[in-house]
């Protein structure tokens, strides 16, 4: 059965996403191990705002709990103003890793999501093959995602995390695994997509240039249990500049997030 209505009804004027409080521990044997210490953050609506933690320090579980997939010893998890802790199929997530299924061809993958978001499959068929048009992979819209390189499969993950049309977009290192070049290629595609379609999105980076090229603001965790060790606005207008990591304060943003990271100053 395919899921429909993923949208809540928002509450008033509540952020799209809120996680107050939460914290997580896991057993490790008989050993208590804390994910999680109290972490709270807001996504407002159609802000993009990234999260830059230490590898290990509780990225993925934050997701998994926003996800629904696991629930938190303490604290609330709102979406659109309800508590949402525990529920799954709220937001549309994208892993690290490309996730299509491979038995159906890259239009499928494409239009099956569009039929999540509730659309007729007639409908979900044709706009498919626009959007693949939009994003420069209409020649491979009938081969299988093996086919494609390891760049397009993520464009194609994207799209889909894109058109399910849920309310909290929760995107886990998307471009972790690529190439220099194709990363950035990436980037540029995604603020293009996202500055004409803006959602509301969590974005978990290790590249402290990637978060202050794409954000609206940013969190920085403490290594695990992690803790909220900053927020930071991101100044930078819309459209953002490629060329935005030349200007005095962005590298005075990095260095502090540097700082705060404990990493040594490059020269
Ligand atoms: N189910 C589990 N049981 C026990 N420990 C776990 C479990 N899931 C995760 N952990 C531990 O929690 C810690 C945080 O893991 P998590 O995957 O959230 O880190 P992360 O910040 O996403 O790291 P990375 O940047 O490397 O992806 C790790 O030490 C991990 O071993
Ligand atoms: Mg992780």
């Amino acid at each position: 059965m395919s899921e429909h209505n993923n949208s809540l009804e928002r509450e008033g004027n509540s952020p799209m996403l809120e996680v107050q409080g939460l914290s997580k521990v896991y057993m490790r044997g008989k050993e208590r191990f804390q994910v999680l210490d109290n972490v709270s953050l807001t996504v407002g609506e159609g802000e993009f705002v990234s999260i830059i933690g230490p590898s290990g320090s509780g990225k993925s579980t934050l997701f998994r709990l926003i996800g629904g997939v696991e629930k938190p010893d303490q604290g609330s998890i709102r979406i659109a103003g309800q508590e949402t802790a525990g529920r799954r199929g709220l937001i549309s997530y994208m892993p690290q890793q490309a996730a299509l299924f491979p038995w159906l061809t890259v239009a499928d993958n494409v239009s099956t999501a569009l039929m999540t978001a509730g659309a007729p499959k007639k409908e979900a068929k044709e706009q498919a093959l626009a959007w693949l048009a939009r994003i420069r992979l209409d020649d491979v819209a009938g081969a299988y995602p093996h086919l494609l390189s390891g760049g397009m499969q993520q464009r194609v993950s994207f799209l889909r995390a894109l058109l399910m049309k849920r309310d909290v977009m929760c995107l886990d290192e998307p471009f972790a695994a690529l190439d220099a070049l194709t990363r950035s290629e990436m980037q540029r595609w995604l603020l293009e997509l996202w500055e004409s379609d803006r959602r509301s999105v969590l974005f978990v980076t290790h590249s402290i240039e990637e978060a202050l090229m794409l954000s609206d603001r940013l969190y920085v965790l403490s290594p695990a249990p992690a803790k909220v060790l900053k927020e930071m606005i991101v100044p930078f207008a819309r459209p953002r500049r490629s060329d935005v990591w030349k200007e005095r304060e962005f590298v005075e943003l990095k260095q502090e997030v540097l700082a705060l990271l404990g990493a040594e100053f490059p020269d």
